[in-house]
């Protein structure tokens, strides 16, 4: 199995209920190595540039509000397999349909304030990390 690094945001949600060491325990607890993290103010033009392909759905200006309502922090991991690794862990959208033990289940408070984001596959992880951060601030 590949090495692979993947893209995670704690949102919003997480951050103002003091929960980013616990959704942090979870991802290491899954086998996920924590290369790179910073607590950042998203700017509403970050939001509508990450989630630009959701632009034409009805939640889209929601979730950008959400999404700079408060701080994030956001992170590259990496470990085998891990952009389906952190998929497995974060659990289904909507907390009501997350299976038991994942962050979704055990934090998130809707389907929208959900805890936290991962990259959904190889090519958006690498246009996700590179859009947050530089090679040099990843440190394996
Ligand atoms: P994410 O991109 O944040 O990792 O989440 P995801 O793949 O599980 O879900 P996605 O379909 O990509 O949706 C992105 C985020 O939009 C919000 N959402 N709200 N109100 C709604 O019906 C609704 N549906 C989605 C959630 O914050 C979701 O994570
Ligand atoms: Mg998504």
């Amino acid at each position: 199995m590949a090495i692979e690094r993947t893209f995670s945001i704690v949102k919003p949600d997480a951050t103002r209920r003091n929960l980013t060491g616990a959704v942090c325990a979870k991802l290491e607890e899954a086998g996920l190595r924590i290369v790179a993290q910073k607590r950042i103010q998203m700017t509403r033009e970050n939001a509508e540039t990450f989630y630009a392909v959701h632009k034409e759905r009805p939640f889209f200006g929601e979730l950008v509000d959400f999404m700079i309502s408060g701080p994030v922090v956001v992170q590259v991991l990496e470990g085998e397999n891990a952009i389906l690794k952190n998929r497995e862990v974060m659990g289904a959208t909507n907390p009501a349909d997350a299976d038991e033990g994942t962050i979704r289940k055990e934090f998130a408070e809707s389907i929208e304030a959900n805890s936290v984001h991962g990259s959904d596959s190889p090519e958006n992880a690498a246009i996700e990390i590179a859009y947050f951060f530089s090679g040099s601030e990843i440190v394996g």
